[in-house]
């Protein structure tokens, strides 16, 4: 992977930061619209490009939702410029985290038919205290289940109709050990969720 600072998924800390470390757009690069802050030119046409943060959040105990998690990042590190990628383990993400956070994409096992308690606590926790602060976030999610998932998809959904998060991707669903199709799925998620953030589409 091409521009990681770090390895993803290393620390005991549960915290991994990667920097996608294209070179910015410099003088004379145009951005779309509203992604950018536009420099002090007569012509109104040279913009400079506004680092994006994308959190990706999720939480795993036999493994199998964290190697959907690693290929979400790979793909997010394959696409994006200008996108700074933080991979937190839910018991390690916080208000901080979410209020960095310019997307967001969440990794869950379903369990019981709902999300895992490590995400639901990581919503807990933050929910009041970045209600009207993260309004229109953009989000994604994908789940790791046994012969289901949809009671996680359901619950995510539904939590963040409260926020007010924006939903930009359809859930990726894995059923069992994560197979290449799943994935590929979980690349592409990457892929589309950092490209749209670096190139303003969300
Ligand atoms: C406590 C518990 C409850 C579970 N409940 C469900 C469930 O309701 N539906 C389902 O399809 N799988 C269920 N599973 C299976 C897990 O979702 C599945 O093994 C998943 O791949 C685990 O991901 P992880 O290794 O990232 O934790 C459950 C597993 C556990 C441990």
């Amino acid at each position: 992977m091409r521009g990681l600072h770090a390895p993803p998924f290393s620390g005991a800390t549960g915290r991994t930061e990667l920097t996608i470390t294209r070179p910015a757009p410099t003088r004379g690069a145009l951005c779309p619209a509203g992604t950018e802050s536009r420099l002090n030119d007569p012509r109104g046409l040279l913009y400079t490009a506004r680092m994006k943060h994308l959190l990706l959040v999720y939480s795993s105990q036999s493994g199998h939702t964290e190697a959907l998690a690693q290929a979400v990042a790979a793909g997010a590190a394959e696409s994006a410029d200008d996108v700074e990628l933080r991979c937190l383990r839910a018991d390690a993400a916080g208000l901080e985290d979410l209020l960095w956070a310019n997307g967001l994409l969440i990794g869950t096992p379903e369990n019981f038919g709902y999300l895992s308690g490590l995400v639901k606590d990581f919503l807990d926790r933050t929910y009041y205290p970045a209600q009207s602060k993260v309004t229109g976030l953009p989000w994604a999610m994908f789940v790791s289940a046994d012969n289901d998932g949809s009671g996680a998809v359901r619950a995510l959904e539904r939590i963040a109709l409260g926020y007010g998060w924006s939903k930009v991707a359809e859930p990726v669903i894995s059923h069992g050990v994560p197979d290449a199709e799943a994935l590929r799925q979980c690349r592409e998620l990457g892929q589309a969720m950092a490209a749209g953030l670096g190139c303003g589409i969300f």
